[in-house]
């Protein structure tokens, strides 16, 4: 990441800084009303950084429902996802909520505070999984790495919180600067559904997509269909045995 400027808030109501504050489109009303709620959450500063880019401006990330940048709260360091106005969400409250809960079992970036239109978390200094595990092939650290974000989803699981979208995760796992994996993205998150974390990251990252292939390579041989036995034991009865057993399969 090269070094950039940090922008003060009153900078972001020029171009092309305000149409990511109000993105897809810049809405004048909008940004100076978002700008006043940056002020509330004690935002002091934007820094326009990172892999991804919006109207060619660099940032954490983009998805359908939030542009991630890197913010200042004073000297504070902290990641702010910004709901696009087109988002089919109205507030960031419920995300807010579920992370909240995630926290509580020590999963996800801290949060930080949340307005309408703003969630303030911990900034994760990381890279995605699938483009850690490029650069890191063989080796212990992989192995660490997937049993800590099983254990992440176990802990999940038993808190009866379901993330939701761990089933195909390319962009919702960040592994941090001291190889410690964690999980992004709380918004499709509930408390009412059955939970499927552990079989659904198991699922991501053992059995059906790109990655596990990329997984299996740095792993010692495991079985797909061993794991999928497993798993069908542990989604009926959940239990901490069970799960060992899946740690087990999975090589780990
Ligand atoms: N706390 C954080 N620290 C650093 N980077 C983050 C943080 N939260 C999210 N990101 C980055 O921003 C990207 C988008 O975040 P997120 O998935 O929450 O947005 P989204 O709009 O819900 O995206 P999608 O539509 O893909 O679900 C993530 O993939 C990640 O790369
Ligand atoms: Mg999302």
């Amino acid at each position: 990441m090269g070094k950039t400027l940090a922008l003060s808030l009153e900078k972001l109501v020029e171009e092309p800084y305000a149409s990511i504050i109000s993105y897809p489109e810049h809405n004048k009303k909008e940004v100076s009303k978002r700008l006043r709620e940056l002020q509330r959450l004690g935002v002091t500063a934007l820094r326009f950084s990172g892999r991804k880019q919006v109207l060619n401006v660099p940032v954490l990330g983009k998805g359908c429902v939030g542009v991630v940048t890197i913010a200042y709260r004073k000297s504070e360091k902290v990641a702010l996802k910004i709901r696009r106005i087109d988002a089919d969400r109205a507030t960031m409250q419920h995300e807010a909520r579920m992370l909240e809960r995630a926290n509580l079992v020590q999963v996800g970036p801290r949060l930080l505070g949340v307005s309408k239109n703003f969630l303030l978390m911990q900034f994760v200094d990381g890279i995605l999984l699938p483009d850690w595990l490029e650069t890191r092939i063989a080796g212990t650290n992989v192995r660490k790495v997937l049993r800590e974000i099983l254990e992440q989803c176990w802990r999940l699981d038993k808190a009866g919180l379901d993330h939701g979208e761990l089933s195909h995760a390319p962009k919702h796992l960040i592994i941090d600067q001291e190889s410690s994996p964690v999980i992004v993205d709380f918004e499709t998150a509930s408390t009412d559904r059955r939970v499927s974390n552990v079989t659904s990251v198991c699922q991501f990252l053992f059995v059906g997509s790109e990655i596990a292939g990329r997984v299996a390579v740095s792993l010692d041989k495991i079985s797909k269909e061993a794991i999928i036995e497993v798993l069908r034991h542990y989604k009926v009865v959940r239990s901490r045995e069970a799960f060992d057993g899946v740690l087990d399969a999975c090589g780990l």
